[in-house]
């Protein structure tokens, strides 16, 4: 059965940690009337290194919660977990809400823009060993050489550090892989990488285009929301943070992204 779906209800959106936020942050500036529900599951982070198995159970407990929130749409707004959980998050969900990803913004990106182009892309080891993207390019047979490495410690040092210049060290050894230097662009596909935009830019001798997701991601959830006519065009935005272990990292994060007004609320999954 169809539940009540209308413009007001929030959009939910999660990750592992702050990552998600550089998404929030574009559909915000995209969606500016949306009320949006962010759950950042910082007790178990990083994604990226978990099992499969694990990051869908955690990705169901947070789907749950979303829709006790009534969120007429979910935002997986994280690689590992959109690679490892996206289709039985829309299965769990069913008809309650619609369910996106960030992966499939992307790659619809890549094949309208990037024809027989060369790919590099960086990411979690479970979203590098899904080989989601590949697959799903592949598919499309474009012409398009993909070249994915796992830069398993980056999410941890970015949710650490932020944009710091520890993170030059780490950047040089694994963007120096020879598979990620005659490349045309370079795919960030975690959602934490944005972040550090401008560090991996310096790292490569020559201008690079960088895909990030977040105004894909952004531009997909609009036309998905205008075609259901679910788009909220009323009154101002609330958001509301929502924590599985709070974290003065994140809370610093998030205020850079949103603000010093932002409120945080903990809500431990295991309970
Ligand atoms: N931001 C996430 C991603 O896009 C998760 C990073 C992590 O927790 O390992 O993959």
């Amino acid at each position: 059965m169809k539940h009540d779906q209308t413009p007001t209800k929030p959009i939910g959106i999660f990750d592992s940690g702050i990552g998600g936020l550089t998404v929030a942050h574009a559909l915000v500036n995209h969606l500016p009337k949306e009320n949006i529900i962010y759950f950042g599951d910082t007790a178990h982070l990083p994604y990226g290194d978990k099992s499969t198995a694990a990051i869908q159970a955690y990705s169901i407990k947070i789907a749950h919660m979303l829709l006790q929130q009534q969120c007429k749409l979910i935002l997986i707004a994280c690689n590992s977990a959109s690679a490892a959980a996206y289709e039985l998050v829309k299965e769990y969900v069913g008809s309650k809400a619609h369910v996106m990803n960030v992966i499939d913004p992307v790659v619809h990106l890549l094949k309208d823009k990037y024809k027989h182009k060369r790919i590099g892309l960086i990411g979690t080891r479970q979203t590098v060993n899904s080989h989601i993207y590949k697959k799903k390019i592949d598919d499309a047979n474009h012409g398009i050489t993909l070249s994915s490495h796992a830069t398993n410690l980056l999410a941890s040092a970015i949710e650490e550090f932020g944009n710091h210049e520890v993170l030059d060290g780490l950047l040089n050894v694994y963007l120096s892989h020879p598979d990620l230097q005659q490349i045309d662009a370079l795919v960030l596909a975690c959602t934490h990488y944005p972040i550090i935009k401008d560090r991996i830019l310096k790292c490569y001798k020559k201008p690079l285009e960088i895909i990030d997701s977040s105004d894909a991601v952004a531009a997909a959830v609009k036309t998905h929301l205008e075609k259901h006519a679910l788009l909220n065009t009323n009154g101002s935005s609330n958001k509301h943070f929502y924590l599985s272990d709070y974290t003065e990292s994140f809370a610093a994060n998030a205020k850079l992204f949103f603000g010093s007004e932002i409120t945080f609320e903990s809500y431990p999954l295991w309970d």
